[in-house]
């Protein structure tokens, strides 16, 4: 049988984008999460010989994806599998001081979710995994099985947004008692019932929330922001700036504080004074682009 063709990314938001922040040719831009390398394309090309492109993935298939697409930029392109945390490491490494352009794409890609190993969907059954870096050591399933029952209600609460989390946690508690959690599906199916509403049809999936707030834990996803936030002002040049396109509430109040601080701290300005969201064009044309806000700052 033919292997099935592999999900293409669509980038989110490059018009705002391409329209609010321009770089010199010869400039220094790192995309954090160059993922299939959509964004780091469209920059690149108008970057010239002498401009560098500094692309930095936690997955090694994204990485690969990346220099698929990024082959043929007349700029110097690296890809490097390093978690963002580590970019002012990774820059110093480079001898590189300062750069023009950060670019953080938040989450995960289209492809990643259809990866059947990688287990961030519960519309097939995956294993319970859920890690973008698979040298990270804990899975979700070991979250679910082996967290109590109050650390998981508070994980779910907090990451997850929900409400029910309580509920849910004692439902899982209560049904791993007899069996383990291994797939996805099995969790999903599972917080299905603790929430079933006889005549009321959920307006999302019931596990949404849980599925959201396993993956922010699994990948510690909200310290990996707050870190490259605090330490971007170090690694912008003057009138370089920093662009975070974020999925979810928690990342973008993280995003929309930040920036806010470091303008009072007058070590920004703020070109977006609302987050920019997709048009309806674009939602039609890439259904991922509907939660996604953008928010760009300027370095003074
Ligand atoms: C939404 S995708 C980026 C897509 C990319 N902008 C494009 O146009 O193809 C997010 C990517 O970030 C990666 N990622 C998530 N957290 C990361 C982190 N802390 N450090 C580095 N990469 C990360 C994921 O593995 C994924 O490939």
């Amino acid at each position: 049988m033919d292997e099935p063709l592999p999900v293409e990314h669509v980038p989110v938001l490059t018009e705002p984008l391409l329209k609010l922040i321009h770089i010199p040719t010869d400039g220094i831009m790192v995309d954090a999460t160059v993922g299939h390398g959509g964004h780091s394309q469209l920059f690149g090309r108008t970057l010239g010989p002498e401009g560098f492109l500094l692309g930095l993935d936690v997955d090694k298939n994204s990485i690969q994806r990346a220099h698929s697409t990024l082959s043929d930029l007349a700029c110097k392109v690296m890809l490097l599998r390093e978690n963002f945390v580590r970019m002012n490491e990774v820059l110093s490494q480079q001898g590189i001081d300062k750069v023009d352009f950060i670019l953080a794409d938040l989450g995960f890609c289209s492809g990643q979710l259809e990866d059947s190993d990688r287990g961030l969907s519960f519309q097939k059954p995956m294993p319970l995994d859920m890690r973008l870096d698979d040298r990270l050591t804990t899975t979700a399933a070991d979250l679910v099985n082996k967290l109590s029952q109050k650390d998981l209600a508070d994980l779910i609460y907090e990451y997850g947004q929900d409400r029910a989390s309580r509920r849910i946690a004692r439902f899982i508690v209560q049904q791993r008692s007899a069996q383990k959690f291994t797939t996805t599906t099995e969790l999903a199916m599972l917080i299905a019932r603790a929430m079933r509403r006889p005549g009321r049809p959920p307006r999302i999936h019931p596990a949404t929330r849980t599925f959201q707030a396993l993956r922010i834990a699994v990948n510690r996803e909200l310290d990996s922001l707050d870190t490259l936030l605090e330490t971007a002002p170090n690694m912008l040049k003057p009138g370089g700036f920093i662009a975070i396109i974020s999925f979810h509430s928690l990342e973008d109040g993280r995003v929309k504080r930040n920036f806010r601080q470091n303008k009072a701290d007058g070590l920004y300005d703020i070109l977006t004074k609302k987050p920019i969201t997709a048009d309806r064009e674009e939602i039609m044309r890439n259904p991922r682009a509907r939660s996604a806000k953008l928010r760009i700052a300027k370095c003074l």
